[in-house]
């Protein structure tokens, strides 16, 4: 068993080192390719170390690397214990985690528990038996309704579109919460849960920090899997939280998440966070109880519009929810959403706020999560349609666009494509021609770029004891406007999402998002003071 001993000594004797840490997400098709296939792979990530360095993160979460036929670009995984050769191979991510860790960055990894992909050997054996067989039962088939069991058994739609089942030749049918390529498991069966306790096992033991667990208010279904209420929405996106929705959040999840927990304290110094798009404060809670996940990704933050009471309440929610038992999480942008840049009026007014959101995040006690390219301010891509390759494209009659535009190849270097991201310029998905300021290249030593003022603030936030201390105090503000103390270190942030200057709160400036106006801050604006 690996112990964090393993690590270079400054880090290795925090064992929660998570409780305030900054995490970068890399979406790993599409962060750096290494042998010219146009795809994103481990030795790619391996050879940005030093870039991550000086950005100045604590750890990363790299998205499924595992064997797949990619229908969901990883998210269908046919061998949870190898990896894609489309990435390299166990040897590659043996090397990625040593390099890592000797550049003090912790790796954690995705793991995919509430589905399989179809061609997963289990489901393939289903498929190859009959109705009724121990090889069926490790999923969810079911007859289907009408006098003939041609309709699907009951109602619910899967989040890419269309029903959530599909009917075999024998005329049973298979549940798909996501796309027909990743059936459903069945976690009341024993061996489903052998399996991912073997699959923590398999990557703890070869190092990992810790795991980003899928859908983890997915997998428990409820009994009888009774028909949902529809409405629209509920099957266009991952971001379904209704408290009615019978497909997410049953009671039997928690049993799964105590079973994660007790094999990950066994490696002292690992942790686990979930996806949980669960709103309601008190249900979110019970997934990061002393004995379930250590962190929950809270997507409030995420689902705010710009403007200071929106963020304001998202701020207080994602607190008060986990207040006394779990750090916050904060995240703004990943691989399944709009970008924030465009999320708030794209332009120039986009990189404004999204400059001001950062500081923002970034003074917010809690977890940090980035998604690979917001440090350099990247907007969504409007992709034209013959690059589209999300399933949810096809899968919503192509009416919904799906989240290609935000995992568009990230450009490191130079002025035209691949930005260094690859050799070829025949990139996954293509990267558009006008990106050469976004470069990272074109930005480090530009002290006014987007990847300046993460340096500057991710330094700040990990050396200067303002930012000590778990809870916030909120100060009186003009309308439109917000500022907020940490209670412990004394840091103050403000922001203003008005149309007009407003006074700054007293204080010494350490850090603002753009420039001051004499002693009011500008709209669009956010500062750190002390
Ligand atoms: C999660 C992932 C998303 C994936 C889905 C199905 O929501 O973040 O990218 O498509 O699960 O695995």
């Amino acid at each position: 068993m690996r112990r964090s001993s393993d690590l270079s000594p400054e880090i290795a004797e925090e064992s929660a080192w998570w409780l305030d840490a900054v995490f970068y997400q890399v979406y790993v098709r599409s962060f750096a390719d290494s042998n010219g296939d146009g795809v994103g792979d481990l030795d790619g990530i391996r050879s940005r170390l030093g870039y991550l360095e000086l950005l100045g993160v604590d750890a990363l979460w790299l998205t499924p690397f595992y064997r797949s036929p990619m229908a969901d670009h990883g998210y269908d995984v046919s061998d949870p214990r190898d990896v894609d050769p489309l990435f390299g191979d166990l040897a590659a991510f043996d090397r990625l985690v040593a390099d890592a860790h000797e550049h003090n960055i912790r790796v954690t990894v995705d793991l995919v528990p509430n589905h399989t992909s179809n061609q997963h050997i289990w489901f393939q054996q289903a498929l190859a038996s009959p109705p009724g067989s121990p090889e069926r039962a490790r999923y969810i088939f079911r007859e289907g309704r009408g006098y003939d069991g041609s309709q699907p058994p009951n109602n619910w739609p899967s989040i890419f579109g269309g029903p959530a089942w599909t009917r075999v030749a024998d005329g049973q049918w298979y549940l798909h919460l996501f796309a027909p390529q990743q059936p459903d498991l069945n976690w009341e069966h024993p061996e489903v849960r052998q399996d991912l306790e073997q699959t923590l096992r398999f990557w703890l033991d070869r190092g990992v920090d810790g795991f980003r667990i899928d859908v983890a208010h997915g997998m428990a279904k409820p009994d009888g899997l009774p028909d949902m209420e529809l409405h629209p929405g509920s099957s266009s996106a991952v971001l379904v939280d209704d408290a009615d929705d019978p497909r997410f959040d049953n009671e039997g999840v928690h049993d799964i998440h105590r079973m994660i927990r007790k094999v990950m304290d066994g490696y002292p110094g690992t942790m686990a966070v979930g996806e949980i798009w669960v709103k309601d404060d008190q249900r979110f809670a019970q997934y990061v109880r002393p004995d379930e996940l250590h962190l929950g990704f809270n997507f409030r933050l995420v689902e705010a519009s710009y403007d200071a009471d929106s963020i304001r309440s998202a701020i207080e929610h994602s607190l008060g929810a986990v207040a006394g038992i779990a750090p916050a999480t904060w995240t703004l942008s990943n691989h399944d959403v709009v970008r924030h840049v465009t999320r708030y009026g794209d332009g120039a007014a986009g990189v404004q706020r999204a400059r001001a959101m950062a500081l923002v995040e970034l003074a917010l006690p809690g977890v940090i999560y980035l998604y690979n390219g917001e440090e350099l301010g990247l907007p969504n891509v409007e992709l034209p349609d013959w690059a589209l390759q999300d399933p949810t494209w096809e899968r919503s009659g192509r009416t919904e666009r799906g989240r290609d535009g935000c995992r568009v190849p990230i450009p490191w270097e130079g002025g035209t494509p691949p930005f260094g991201f690859s050799t070829t310029a025949n990139t996954w998905l293509p990267q558009p021609n006008e990106w050469g300021g976004f470069t990272a290249e074109a930005q480090l030593e530009d002290p006014g770029s987007m990847l300046s003022l993460y340096r500057e603030a991710l330094e700040h936030r990990k050396t200067n004891p303002a930012f000590a201390g778990d809870e916030l105090e909120w100060y009186g503000a003009p309308p439109g406007c917000f500022a907020f103390r940490r209670k412990g270190g004394g840091l103050i942030c403000a922001l203003n999402t008005s149309g007009a200057s407003v006074p700054l709160p007293p204080g010494q400036v350490l850090l603002s998002s753009g420039p001051m106006d004499g002693d009011q801050l500008p709209p669009d604006t956010a500062v750190w003071l002390v």
